[in-house]
């Protein structure tokens, strides 16, 4: 593997490499991570030998600062496979810069595990979609409008970082650990669809008329997350599947009134199911089909 702190600009390795540093003194280290999003987060639960580190505890992490984030680190064996999973997620509509955001997942690639499984709630964008379905991440669309990982990569215009940056046909998840996550949720009797994830900025949930144009650009799902984190570890030669909990149908549809209560009541109402997922998953991630 090659040295993934090469791959970070100068100004941001070191803090990176401070935070990894400590977790490794603590001895945390896996081979597939988890970031477990709003609602998502008793995951956590089913680690065995769990090792827990609030991010107040590691240098540079901020404190999630949205309920149901609860803003710790959790290592462990689930379904025999060393993890780490982010029980806590940091968003940009918190207003917090890139490098604060994505801190914890670059921590991620510099413990050195080999995927990263993300999971989100969103919003559904099919109409079929119902809440509590379940929606793998095939591709995702960026509507940041603005590269969010500006600054935080070495010599984002070399050669080397840019055939890193643009792979091929822009495929951010990885397609044989994403067909391995959509076959461990059959073997799991969890039906999952597949969709394209589109990451906007938030924090107010979107109005109609926005409904409608992501529903013409061929969007599934809509979230306020995930998009930068793939792409970071993409960067990073981490392999990215991402998961999605639909918490609602788009309001186009006819919901009227949307809160983060009943996004997390949801992901509560289906964390089961997807933590039956995670963990079937797990072993197939690591080329060990269990
Ligand atoms: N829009 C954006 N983000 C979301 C939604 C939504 O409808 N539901 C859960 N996260």
């Amino acid at each position: 593997m090659t040295d993934r702190s090469l791959l970070l600009s100068s100004t941001w390795r070191d803090r990176v490499a401070a935070a990894a540093a400590d977790l490794r003194a603590r001895g945390i280290g896996g081979r597939v991570g988890l970031v477990l999003g709003s609602g998502l987060g008793n995951v956590v639960d089913r680690i065995e030998r769990p090792t827990a580190v609030p991010y107040g505890e590691i240098p540079g992490f901020h404190t999630p600062s949205v309920a149901e984030h609860h803003g710790q680190l959790v290592a462990g064996l689930a379904a025999g496979v060393p993890v780490i999973a982010l029980q806590g997620r940091l968003h940009p509509y918190e207003g917090l810069a890139p490098e604060e955001t994505l801190l914890p997942v670059a921590v991620l690639a510099a413990l050195g595990v080999e995927t990263v499984i993300l999971t989100n709630a969103a919003g559904g964008l099919d109409p079929h979609f119902l809440p509590g379905d379940l929606m793998v991440i095939r591709d995702q669309i960026d509507f940041h409008w603005r590269d969010p990982l500006r600054g935080l990569l070495a010599d984002p215009l070399g050669a080397g970082a840019a055939v890193g940056r643009v792979p091929g046909p822009l495929r951010v998840y990885d397609p044989g650990q994403t067909q391995a996550l959509v076959e461990a949720a059959a073997a799991a009797g969890v039906p999952v669809r597949q969709g394209v994830y589109a990451s906007v900025w938030g924090p107010s949930y979107e109005p109609k008329v926005e409904i409608t144009v992501l529903r013409r650009l061929h969007c599934d799902a809509v979230g306020m997350s995930t998009a930068p984190e793939a792409m970071l570890l993409h960067a990073l030669g981490v392999r990215v599947v991402g998961l999605s909990c639909i918490t609602n149908p788009s309001r186009e549809t006819g919901q009227p009134e949307l809160s983060h209560q009943d996004v997390v009541e949801t992901g509560a109402r289906v964390r089961e199911r997807v933590a039956d997922v995670l963990l079937a998953a797990l072993p197939r991630l690591v080329g060990d089909p269990g």
